[in-house]
């Protein structure tokens, strides 16, 4: 079996900046692989690579066994990746359900959102109760659950989620995670950017840690807690 998705060697800069340099990893079907590190050592940027928001200077990106190094962002969903992107995401001045059926469109077609909006309310009673307030006035979490919304109901093979739980309370993060746990026993791969690192290393049975846009250590998740004391107590 194919892993969902292989970088090879990829490196990637904006204009001069070099973000990341030479990262290599696969992500096996159904596996949950966690990518950890410091602020500003480039797992945003490892995740845009992923799901074909930047295209990297070099190396390949291949998803499900076909190399699809530069192609669009959309292509990248068609071949079944989602990205629930860092910071709030959403449409501010469009309603929430406005803001689910711009995207089930895109992806699903007319017809196919109906069935996708329902989904996704059965999975977030919160948003239904909501589904006709601007999503700018919704709270932190709950415009996370929006996001994450968005991209659940397409059913990806692999969800790349970047910093869910960001200045979300315990008990929003415990039920994002909830949801993410879930979407694994359904099959889905994920690829976790988290700085709660405890969650992240809970739900993953791999992680990946990022220094200065490479990667420095990898391996399973229940090394990785001392592999990242040791770093901390290092510097
Ligand atoms: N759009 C951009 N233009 C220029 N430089 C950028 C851009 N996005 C990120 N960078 C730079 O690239 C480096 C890696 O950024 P990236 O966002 O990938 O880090 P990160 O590990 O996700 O950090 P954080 O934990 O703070 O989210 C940083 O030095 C950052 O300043
Ligand atoms: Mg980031």
């Amino acid at each position: 079996m194919n892993p969902i998705l292989t970088l090879e060697s990829v490196s990637a800069n904006y204009g001069p900046f070099n973000a990341i340099f030479d990262v290599s990893f696969s992500v096996n079907p159904g596996e949950a692989v966690a990518l950890l590190g410091a602020n500003g050592v480039g797992k945003t940027s490892v995740a845009r690579v992923a799901s074909g928001l930047i295209t990297p200077s070099s190396g390949k990106t291949i998803v499900d066994g076909v190399d699809i190094t530069g192609a669009r962002p959309h292509r990248f969903v068609q071949a079944g990746v989602a990205h629930a992107v860092e910071g709030r995401s959403v449409f501010a001045s469009l309603t929430v359900e406005e803001n689910l059926r711009l995207s089930f469109q895109r992806v699903f077609g007319r017809s196919g959102v109906p069935t996708a909006i329902e989904k996704a309310f059965s999975e977030f009673p919160a948003l239904e109760r909501r589904r006709d307030q601007l999503a700018g006035k919704l709270s932190g979490g709950e415009q996370r659950m929006l996001s994450l919304a968005r991209v659940l109901v397409e059913a990806p093979k692999l969800l790349i989620a970047d910093e869910l739980s960001l200045g979300l309370a315990p008990v929003i993060v415990k039920k994002i995670y909830d949801q993410l746990a879930r979407l694994r026993a359904n099959g889905t791969a994920l690829l976790i950017v988290e700085q709660q690192v405890g969650h992240a290393l809970k739900l993953c049975e791999r992680a990946i840690i990022l220094e200065h846009g490479r990667i420095v250590w990898a391996g399973p998740s229940n090394q990785a807690t001392e592999r990242l004391a040791m770093r901390f107590t290092e510097k």
